[in-house]
């Protein structure tokens, strides 16, 4: 896992309320030139949210935290492998810092199983592969791209939209997000 490396330098923690709270740090130096950090705080809004409706705390609420900040940080890698890719990092940097393994392997299934076609094993898992489809099809995160889209590109993340809000569909949740606004943003 030569290439993430650096980023398990940025982090200190030893518990998981630590580095959860360290792992901003990393989306902003994985993805801070990019609309993935946007995505990723975007992530994190939605965990938490979905994790105080679940009544999550403590420790269970910091690995919802620490998984969303980290979901997406296999892409730095390969785009396709990544979950898989960020799964395996989260495993070793969360071991090699004394993490209890009912939480190392709660946040290893959060990001391994947060696609459109996975199937998470844990409610962390269930709730970070929710609010990754959230966070795609939520306008305060499409509006803040749509404007400089070209055409073609707009095109592209209304297919994304469509397939994400299929997995906030299969979860019941089209309550939580304004649909219709994110769809005129990108018709322009
Ligand atoms: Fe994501």
């Amino acid at each position: 896992m030569e290439d993430l490396r650096r980023f398990s330098e940025l982090l200190h923690g030893e518990s998981i309320e630590t580095l959860s709270k360290e792992a901003p740090a990393v989306a902003y130096e994985a993805f801070h030139s990019d609309w993935l950090f946007h995505h990723t705080e975007r992530v994190v809004f939605w965990s938490q949210r979905l994790a105080e409706e679940k009544n999550l705390r403590g420790d269970s609420f910091h690995a919802v935290t620490f998984s969303a900040w980290v979901h997406d940080i296999g892409r730095t890698v390969d785009p396709e492998r990544h979950a898989e890719i960020g799964a395996v990092w989260v495993e070793e940097l969360l071991r090699s810092r004394g993490v209890p393994e009912n939480i190392v392997s709660i946040a290893v299934d959060a990001v391994r199983n947060h696609g459109t076609s996975a199937t998470p094993k844990t409610d962390t898992g269930h709730i970070l592969r929710l609010a990754d489809a959230l966070a795609v099809c939520d306008p305060m995160f499409v509006g803040m791209y749509a404007p400089v889209l070209e055409e073609e590109d707009r095109k592209k993340v209304l297919k994304m939209v469509e397939k994400k809000w299929k997995v906030v569909e299969e979860y019941g949740r089209e309550d939580l997000i304004d649909l219709r606004t994110t769809i005129r943003l990108l018709e322009g």
